[in-house]
């Protein structure tokens, strides 16, 4: 089986429900406050191992009880947590306000932020490891470019989910073998609005155009779309019950991947990681919320596909 680093973030998410979103000023009653493992980069691996892929995963978290319980969960799904750093510096924070199943997250990086190009440098050993490198954009920006260099120099394919959104640089960009935005973290890299299925294929077909040979928008509601070798095409959603959305893009990226990791085709594995998302969309949690690949399975077999 085909080897995936996650080069990423850890983060204690503290999660409570409100029945509506507060104005700037306002106190707004809430409930069922609790505290979950996540960071996209540990979502992300984990989704990968419950999902059935061999990962590993590095990144940072402080030597308190949030890193603990993130490294003893990360563990327990099955990610060989080799390349996880305990770091002088709190561990990530998140603080996420879930609203009728949609979110709203502000970060505090903490420990994320001692992901550095020397961390990257130290642990030359699992770049010489993977087959594919996954990153996202929570940790510093040099090292994710860093990373991507290194990776690529050591044979492995790239894959960026550009989350939360900055300016990327060309060379960055230019090392890129799959990039997975959502609707709105395409707009903000293409600079105009990205609308409707047609709007997003378009938009798919420009970022390839700047030079990123396989593109994936994922569009909430709407499904997907993904450009491989010059084609785009859409890719519906698979109802369900929405709970909680959180971490429902990084399951996307974790079954496309496992997929990918697989020889599967970009179709197939975009089939599979949308019943992946919606299984984990009907659940509430970051990590806990990805399903198993039988669960996966099981349901596809029951939708037929
Ligand atoms: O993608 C979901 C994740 O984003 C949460 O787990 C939270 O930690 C934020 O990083």
């Amino acid at each position: 089986m085909k080897h995936i680093l996650v080069v990423g973030s850890m983060n204690a998410d503290l999660v409570i429900q409100t029945p509506r979103m507060p104005r700037m000023g306002e106190t707004v009653r809430g409930g069922g406050f609790r505290v979950n493992t996540g960071g996209k980069g540990a979502n992300q691996a984990a989704a990968i191992a419950k999902l059935g892929g061999d990962i590993k995963l590095l990144g940072c978290v402080g030597a308190d009880p949030y890193g603990e319980m993130l490294l003893s969960n990360l563990s327990r799904f099955g990610v060989q947590t080799d390349g996880a750093q305990t770091v002088d510096t709190a561990t990530g924070v998140a603080v996420i306000t879930v609203c009728g199943g949609d979110n709203c997250i502000i970060l505090d990086a903490g420990a994320n932020a001692c992901m550095t190009p020397e961390v990257i440098d130290a642990n030359a050993a699992l770049f010489a490891w993977a087959d594919y490198c996954v990153l996202q954009l929570e940790i510093p920006l040099e090292t994710v470019l860093h990373t991507a260099r290194a990776a690529k120099k050591n044979g492995a394919k790239v894959v960026l989910n550009p989350a939360p959104m900055c300016p990327l640089p060309e060379e960055l960009l230019a090392l890129v073998d799959l990039f997975v935005p959502n609707s709105s973290e395409a707009e903000l890299f293409l600079s105009h609005p990205v609308e409707g299925i047609e709007g997003a294929k378009a938009a798919a077909a420009e970022i390839r155009a700047r030079g990123v040979p396989d593109v994936i928008i994922t569009l909430g509601g709407d499904g997907c779309v993904y450009s491989v070798g010059g084609s785009v095409q859409h890719h519906g959603i698979v109802d369900t019950p929405v709970v909680d959305t959180t971490a429902a893009g990084d399951t996307f990226v974790a079954g496309v991947l496992v997929c990918l990791t697989e020889g599967r085709s970009m179709a197939e594995a975009v089939r599979f990681a949308t019943h992946a998302s919606a299984l984990c969309v009907s659940r509430s949690g970051a990590m806990a919320s990805v399903p198993t690949r039988d669960e996966v399975e099981a349901f596809m077999a029951r939708n037929g596909k």
